[in-house]
């Protein structure tokens, strides 16, 4: 009986410790994203994209991948550090993923 639970246990366990890792691992600060986002990033957008219904960023992967994509139609070449930054930024003030 108790040995029959043991393998759900095991999947609860990977599945809380994959999800709190995610932001765990969003090193950033989020108020110099701020910063940076308000100097970069409002020329083609606003806001608006981070809260749409459609949205299409669904990850925190997801946000890396479309904050380099739009890194490299800015040609800014931000730093992995000023990247970090913005998803931080954006993932405390409208993504929420965690
Ligand atoms: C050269 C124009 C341009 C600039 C500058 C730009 N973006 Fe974008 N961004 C886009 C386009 C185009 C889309 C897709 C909009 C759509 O799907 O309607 C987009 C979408 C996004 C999305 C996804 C929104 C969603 O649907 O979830 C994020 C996040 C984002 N941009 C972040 C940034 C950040 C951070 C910066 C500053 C580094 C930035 N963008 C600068 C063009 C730009």
């Amino acid at each position: 009986m108790t040995m029959s639970r043991l393998p759900l246990l095991l999947l609860l366990a990977v599945l809380a410790s994959g999800s709190a890792q995610a932001t765990a691992l969003l090193p950033g600060d989020a108020a110099r994203g701020k910063a940076l986002h308000a100097q970069h990033c409002t020329g083609c957008h606003d806001t608006g994209v981070y809260t749409r219904s459609n949205r299409h960023v669904k990850t925190v992967e997801g946000l890396m991948g479309q904050v380099r994509l739009c890194d490299t139609q800015l040609k800014k070449r931000l730093s992995k550090d000023d990247i970090d930054d913005l998803v931080r930024h954006l993932n405390d003030s409208y993504y929420r993923f965690d």
